[in-house]
């Protein structure tokens, strides 16, 4: 039985945070926001912080957060229900109540659970005894599995027939169907969706089967993996195979291994190595990554050493700043998979992972790789490129001790790298630190100690303003401007709904946490001199795109031109007093491009 929606707004509306907060916690108003101790974890300092206008609160020490409604769920300990007529009562309004709604979705949600479930018992079985299961067998003992790997992960064998399965489950067409476990063929008759292949079933964090990865054996037809499609159980942005064997051993490890493949975990967990994961037939995401900063604070890359891998592993840069994560890079044996390995010379594949490089220092390598290091115009240019890639580390010690590395591996006078990294950098540096500085201070009132220093930087700030200054920011800033995933989607929740509340709702969860923070939070910097950080920064994702299709070009005159048309403009912007042309002509190119593009 569930409350109707109508009813449940009507009691935010009439209640006020504020008041309700303040029978539990002493507030104090600082500002436009009111901060005490959090109620949730026991602290000395006020690092709760509540928005009266919006309805929300936030804390900067435990993240605990929500509405008024949540608040009273959590301090009174009761259910969505409970709460709701708790509020009602004391706003002395009568609730209305529907009977259908997520009570259903609830119902439908559980079907399909234990619907999978007896699709990865029944597969299980068919591989266990079936003789049809042979050759699904033999394939298994080939990569090096044996009965006890079947039975831990639960693989099965999904038999050649096209309705084996949905004959064996005689299951609802809705579950069927809204599992992803088969279809409605052209007669409207249930098909199976996984027909000659051996079968990985794929559990959620809390171990609950939620789909499948189904390889061909070898010599079949069709694509080498199947992958379950995404159901209103199975989102795999946000699940990673293998979690739910490993969580606990990436806790203790305060490490987890992320590899490509379901073959690749198993293997990994047989050489020793139980904390691997990985994506089930997805590129690697932000999402993933907030998912996994929740167990450890390393995570070391452990693909396939071909070149699609280690591409994949560069945006891995960008999430180390952004998740506060240290990413290092295990650095396999070309073509060999981590499972292959695993099988044939396990001590290589441990040896890998202890041996993981940080991130940087990865690339580092790469760059210095492969460019030809014979002469001193070519070791130039490389030590050029390699400075090129140390200079997006944030700390001055990391990139300092990575000069160091370039300079007695280009053969180039430290000192000279030296100045050479600080002439480049000012520009880029200097006035941004002070302007860093400036907005730390301008964090206290929000932010109680600095504690909560995740993701912040300019395109945090402009969300900032545009929560609670929104009509001085909001025509400078578009969607170019959030190189982030993360910031762009809590940028687009902003602009497409009216209030913070109603952007969290819209946003997906990774964004909407990152609002529900930034709604208690203020902002009292200047909304130019972050629209020109954002400026510049875009400029520079822009060179690097541009230089990386400079390569490529039938004109690369035209490229080197805007580039360094770039490059000038965006130095302009950082000096000490910017042209007022380089803002709008920055500005009017982003979006031009954009335009272009799209
Ligand atoms: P691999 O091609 O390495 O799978 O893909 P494998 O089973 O280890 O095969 P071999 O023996 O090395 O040739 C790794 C992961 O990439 C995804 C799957 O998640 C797989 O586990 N993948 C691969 C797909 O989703 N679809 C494909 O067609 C291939
Ligand atoms: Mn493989």
């Amino acid at each position: 039985m569930g409350i109707l929606d109508e009813d449940i707004q009507r009691i935010r509306d009439a209640t006020d945070i504020v008041a309700v907060v303040s029978e539990h916690v002493q507030l104090k108003r600082v500002g436009r926001r009111f901060q005490g101790l959090c109620p949730f974890h026991s602290e000395k300092t006020p690092s709760f912080s509540v928005n009266q206008e919006a309805g929300l609160y936030y804390c900067f020490g435990c993240r605990a957060s929500g509405d008024v409604i949540t608040f009273v769920r959590e301090v009174e300990k009761l259910d969505f229900v409970g709460a709701v007529e708790k509020l009602a009562s004391r706003a002395g309004i009568t609730l209305r109540y529907t009977d259908t709604g997520e009570h259903e979705s609830r119902k439908h949600k559980a079907a399909l659970y234990e619907a999978v479930e007896r699709a990865v018992e029944w597969y299980h079985q068919r591989l266990l005894t079936a003789p049809d299961a042979a050759k699904a067998r033999a394939y298994l003992r080939s990569r090096g599995f044996d009965g006890n790997d079947v039975r831990r992960y639960r693989i099965g064998w999904a038999p050649e027939g096209w309705d084996e399965l949905a004959r064996a489950l005689r299951l609802p067409e809705n579950v069927f169907v809204g599992s992803g476990l088969g279809f409605l063929n052209r007669q409207r008759r249930p098909t199976d969706a996984f027909r000659g292949r051996v079968v990985f079933p794929v559990f959620d964090t809390e171990g609950r089967a939620v789909g499948f990865g189904a390889r061909i054996l070898p010599g079949g037809q069709g694509p080498k993996y199947k992958n379950s499609a995404q159901s209103a159980i199975y989102d795999k942005s946000r699940l990673l195979y293998g979690l739910n064997w490993a969580k606990g051993e990436i806790v203790n490890a305060d490490e987890a291994i992320v590899c490509e493949g379901y073959t690749d975990v198993i293997g990994f967990a047989k050489a020793g190595l139980p904390r691997a994961v990985a994506t089930c037939g997805t590129a690697l995401t932000g999402e993933h990554l907030r998912l996994l900063k929740s167990f450890a604070r390393r995570v070391v890359l452990a693909f396939d050493a071909d070149a699609a891998g280690q591409n994949a592993a560069e945006r891995f840069y960008e999430w180390e700043r952004q998740y506060e994560i240290d990413v290092a890079v295990a650095a396999l044996p070309t073509g060999v998979d981590p499972s292959d390995l695993a099988r044939d010379d396990p001590q290589a594949l441990l040896r890998a992972v202890a041996e993981a490089e940080p991130f940087l220092g990865f690339r580092v390598n790469r760059v210095l790789a492969t460019m030809p290091l014979s002469t001193p115009e070519q070791r130039a240019r490389a030590a050029e490129a390699a400075l090129d890639v140390v200079r997006e580390h944030p700390s001055d010690l990391v990139r300092d001790q990575y000069l160091l590395d370039v300079a007695a591996r280009t053969r180039i006078d430290p000192e000279r790298l030296r100045e050479r990294a600080a002439r480049t950098r000012r520009a880029a540096g200097a006035k941004s630190g002070d302007r860093r500085a400036d907005r730390a201070q301008l964090r206290q009132p929000g932010a109680p100690g600095g504690r909560d220093s995740i993701r912040e930087g300019p395109e945090i700030e402009a969300l900032r303003l545009l929560v609670c200054r929104p009509d001085e920011v909001r025509d400078w800033l578009f969607e170019e401007l959030f190189g982030d995933d993360l910031s762009l989607a809590a940028y687009r929740a902003l602009v497409e709904t009216d209030g913070v509340r109603a952007a969290i709702e819209r946003a997906d969860p990774a964004a909407g946490e990152l609002l529900r923070r930034i709604a208690v939070e203020e902002s009292t910097a200047e909304p130019l001199d972050v629209v020109d950080l954002l400026l510049a920064e875009a400029g520079r994702r822009a060179i690097t795109e541009l230089e990386a299709e400079v390569r490529l070009a039938d004109d690369p005159l035209a490229y080197s031109q805007t580039i360094a048309w770039l490059k000038l403009t965006i130095e302009d912007l950082q000096s000490e007093h910017p042209s007022v042309g380089s803002r709008e002509q920055l500005l009017a190119w982003l979006t031009q491009q954009s335009e272009d593009e799209g």
